[in-house]
């Protein structure tokens, strides 16, 4: 069609008719009409695959065919050009018919004159153009649906409960074996389906105009998904709900992420707890080791020298003190290195790993009567203070336990290092871990404090610590990974 001209085709057999409809459109000017004639359906429609045809006026009653099924080849064969139906004046229910069929308009022959016929004809054109772009906007509609990722589904009382292959995919239920229950139902988890179920049917029942809930819903492949389902309510005047377009998102993911985290932060909520804990215990066991030990000796140290101040003293007994006085000062500094060799091992900056193991087995044999083998490689080169501190701390906490739960009078220390890790090996011939440790998986969470913080030592180093029984004893061991000076962070010094 140009803006001028309109392309109409008259498909009917009297030719009268087609004459009378040919004078009536070719006498009007704005816009001008280009009419031509087929009398049989099969010319028409030939003539109509040809293209250019703005608009077809059809006589239902045509030599090779009757009836609206002529409206069903028309629309295949030229789906965009709309159909005006021409009937005879007791012909209205076949009219009727034909609009179902798709014909925009009908006209009765009878009473078309030159008015009412091109503003039947201009009407048909513009109601076609609406349908169509309906029709357009529809189709984008569905498939900007089916392309959804999320499930998306419609609930209306009359049509039932459409849906799109995201639900397909996701519940496993096709369209040829669900029915609205089945939709609803089967897939929702026993537990959830009446919180759900209620929870729409009061939202639909009250004035919202939305609606929210999350379920369990079992998948295609018999897994539970957890889904976030939304949905907006339409409603009428009256505030009775007509219909409701929901979208389903699956937020598993979301949830285990929840999960670990919350998980996780329960771990470290425990973790802090218990390193609290421990701190208060190593405080309150220094206190005391102070206040048993120390300040006992200071005291007598102090009753000493008081006496030494009387001057009536005799020579001998005065010696006596003096000597008791110097061998209690002696034993002072003692007790005060031990204290502060445990604290921080001097050694440790100054010497290095080696030398500061070496003399805190010594130290450990002389507290505890058990003798620390250890295995050392001459080569065995220094480390990077954060790593050389923290398989120290690993020793020491180690050696505890053995000294606490194993009941072993001997301990083997033994370091590796290659160029790309460093291995600490600590067994001892004891009784082993008890049986409800021994269980790898449910191991981690019943340790006590020591062996987490020593685990969590050597993961912050990007290492691993495991804790076993073997035949022989306990069986400690540590893998920490090199990182040459040259890198960020190294874990080895020099290279
Ligand atoms: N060498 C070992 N021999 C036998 N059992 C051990 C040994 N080391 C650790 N265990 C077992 O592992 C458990 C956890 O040790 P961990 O050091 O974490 O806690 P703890 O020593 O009981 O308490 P603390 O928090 O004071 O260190 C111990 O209670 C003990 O049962
Ligand atoms: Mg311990």
């Amino acid at each position: 069609m140009t803006a001028q001209c309109v392309s109409v085709l008259i498909i009917e057999d009297n030719p009268d008719d087609a004459w009378l409809a040919r004078e009536v459109l070719q006498g009007t000017s704005e816009p001008a009409y280009r009419v031509e004639w087929a009398d049989t359906l099969t010319t028409g429609l030939t003539r109509l695959a040809e293209g250019g045809i703005d608009v077809l006026l059809l006589d239902l009653g045509l030599p090779d065919s009757r009836g609206p099924q002529a409206l069903t080849l028309i629309s295949h064969l030229a789906p965009a050009v709309p159909v005006v139906v021409l009937t005879g004046a007791d012909d209205e229910q076949l009219a009727m018919d034909a609009m179902r069929e798709g014909a925009q308009d009908y006209l009765v022959k009878s009473h078309a004159d030159s008015h009412l016929l091109t503003h039947t004809i201009r009407y048909a054109i513009e109601r076609k153009r609406a349908a169509e772009a309906l029709r357009i906007s529809e189709e984008r509609l569905r498939l900007a649906v089916l392309a959804a990722n999320e499930a998306i589904w419609e609930y209306d009382p009359v049509k039932g409960i459409p849906w799109n292959k995201a639900y397909e995919g996701l519940s496993g239920i096709t369209p040829e074996a669900a029915s609205v229950a089945e939709f609803c139902v089967r897939p929702i988890h026993p537990d959830d389906r009446d919180r759900v179920f209620r929870s729409f049917a009061e939202t639909l029942e009250g004035r919202a105009l939305s609606w929210r809930a999350e379920y369990r819903l079992k998948r295609a492949d018999g897994e539970w998904s957890h889904i976030h389902d939304r949905a907006i309510i339409a409603r009428d005047r009256s505030g009775q709900a007509t219909r409701v377009v929901g979208a389903m998102l699956d937020v598993s993911d979301l949830k285990r992420s929840e999960e670990a985290l919350r998980a996780s932060n329960r771990k470290l909520q425990q973790l802090s707890r218990d390193l609290l804990r421990a701190q208060d215990y190593e405080r309150r066991r220094i206190a005391r080791e102070l206040h048993d030990s120390t300040a006992q000796l200071l005291a007598a140290l102090s009753i000493n020298l008081t006496r030494l101040q009387d001057g009536g003293l005799e020579p001998e007994r005065r010696s006596r003190v003096l000597s008791e006085a110097v061998e209690l000062a002696a034993a002072c500094s003692a007790e005060i290195r031990t204290v502060t060799c445990l604290l921080h091992p001097p050694l440790l900056q100054e010497l290095g790993l080696v030398s500061a193991l070496q003399s805190y087995a010594q130290g450990f044999n002389q507290r505890t009567g058990i003798h620390v083998e250890l295995k050392i490689p001459a080569d065995f080169c220094r480390l990077s203070l954060e790593v050389e501190a923290t398989l120290f701390r690993i020793v020491q906490e180690g050696l505890a336990n053995v000294h606490k739960h194993s009941g072993s009078q001997l301990a083997v220390v033994r370091l590796e290092q290659d160029s790309q890790e460093v291995r600490l090996v600590l067994q001892d011939r004891g009784r082993g871990l008890p049986e409800v440790l021994q269980d790898q998986a449910e191991g981690y969470v019943r340790f006590g404090v020591g062996v987490i913080g020593m685990r969590e030592r050597a993961e912050q180093l990007g290492g691993r610590l495991e804790l076993t029984s073997n035949k022989i004893g306990a069986r400690l061991i540590v893998v920490l990974p090199l990182v040459h000076s040259n890198d960020e962070n190294a874990n080895i010094v020099g290279g």
